[in-house]
């Protein structure tokens, strides 16, 4: 058995990474500690480097197959292990990353002037593959109830209603883009939630487009259900994204996955990706292949640190900044904190963390209108990384 050391602290700095490198320039401060980009500080399994090591001894790095045979195999276990879910060869797609793929799928499903339905705040990119594919965001926003983010299925029924949802006609609403589990908010849904939200969906004759890259970051007691998943119908009607990027931090090799079991849905996708959007990097499916059959034993030992990293968090802003409250994430590393509080509007906010507290975090308005007086912070680095956050923004809040 490996036992990693979350504690350790490693440098980042001048290795080409966007997290710590770009930070200066973007937060308009020297000595920023960034919290922004979902992306972690820590070490990442042994059996990933390994793979990589191996396959790089190798020594030929050629034109790799689309979807190589070992990584069908890794995707199939991994789903029917994690979620008693059975696919088929056939389903699966690869990609580079999921925002080139929800950007693909936009276009591959839409017309432009038709609407998508989105659920704010949600994660930014959204919106703009949703924008830049000449098409309307059909907001359902997601109501803060009791401290828990809730989704509100009248107003979701209501967005097929042309003049509910004011848009331009005969702008239809095709699909929805699922965040499961939820960035920034940190919801899991339940298994009653997805399917009020399918049957909506599905009901309307609109698809649902599931971005699950966050499926196995769970704090205790929740449960991760992929959409499609739930029955025949959801299956038909939907394409879920999932990748070892965030889970297992291998965003910078470019590898994930498509499930569309539809082959009607699945040809639109290849046609339009011609030309674009290549498959996933070759040492990005390796790296893949070794994270989904080899990596449970280190994500059993990080998220037990992000369980510890959350708790402590939580316990510092109750006891020293209490007027900033945190939204008690169920999954994903990013922790939703309520600074409205503060009585700042989003510009003051922004500059208040940047040039008072001095900590890159994502500034809660780029996810949406519902973002206002909100801002995300990224607790997958060592805990004295997170507490020296914590310290700077309970200076600069004392200092108010
Ligand atoms: C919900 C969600 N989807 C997609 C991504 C990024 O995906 P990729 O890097 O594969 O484009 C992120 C990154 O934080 C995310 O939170």
């Amino acid at each position: 058995m490996v036992t990693y050391d979350f504690d350790k602290v490693t440098s980042r700095r001048n290795t080409n990474c966007a997290k710590w490198d770009a930070a200066e320039y973007l937060f308009g401060e020297k000595d920023i500690i960034p919290m922004w980009v979902a992306d972690m500080d820590l070490p990442v399994a042994k059996p990933i480097t390994a793979a990589l090591i191996k396959r790089t001894e190798h020594e030929f790095y050629g034109y790799p197959l689309p979807v190589p045979f070992s990584t069908i195999s890794a995707v199939i276990n991994r789903m029917k292990r994690k979620y008693d879910w059975d696919i088929k060869p056939e389903w699966i797609v690869t990609t580079p990353g999921i925002v080139s793929a929800l950007f693909t799928a936009v276009k591959a499903y839409t017309i432009p002037g038709d609407a998508v339905i989105l659920q704010d705040p949600v994660y930014y990119p959204f919106w703009g593959a949703i924008e830049r594919n000449g098409c309307h965001v059909a907001n359902n926003p997601l109501k803060l109830v009791n401290g828990r983010y809730e989704f509100d299925s009248n107003d979701l029924a209501a967005r097929f209603e042309p003049v509910v949802r004011m848009l331009p006609s005969p702008s239809r609403v095709r699909m929805m883009i699922l965040c499961s589990p939820h960035n920034p908010v940190g919801r899991v849904w339940t298994r009653e939630e997805l399917i009020t939200m399918g049957e909506i969906i599905i009901g309307n004759k609109a698809i649902v487009v599931s971005d699950e890259i966050h499926c196995e970051l769970l704090f205790n007691g929740h449960q991760h259900i992929p959409f499609a998943s739930i029955s025949q119908e959801f299956e038909q009607n939907s394409i879920t994204c999932i990748a070892p990027s965030k889970t297992f931090n291998l965003a910078g090799l470019e590898a994930s996955i498509l499930i569309i079991p539809n082959a009607d849905l699945r040809d639109k996708f290849e046609e339009t990706r011609k030309g674009f959007l290549p498959s996933a990097n070759v040492f990005g499916m390796v790296a893949l292949e070794a994270a989904f059959n080899e990596g449970d034993e280190w994500l059993g030992q990080f998220l037990e640190y992000m369980q510890a990293n959350l708790k402590f968090l939580t316990d510092y802003f109750e006891q020293n900044i209490p007027r900033i409250k945190v939204i008690k994430p169920e999954g994903t590393y990013l922790v939703w904190l309520d600074c409205r509080e503060l009585g700042m509007n989003s510009k003051e906010l922004e500059s208040f963390m940047n040039s008072k507290a001095r900590v890159g975090l994502d500034h809660g308005i780029a996810f949406g209108p519902g973002g206002e007086g909100f801002e995300r912070i990224n607790i997958a680095c060592p805990r004295s990384i997170l507490e020296e956050a914590l310290k700077r923004i309970e200076l600069a809040v004392k200092a108010l």
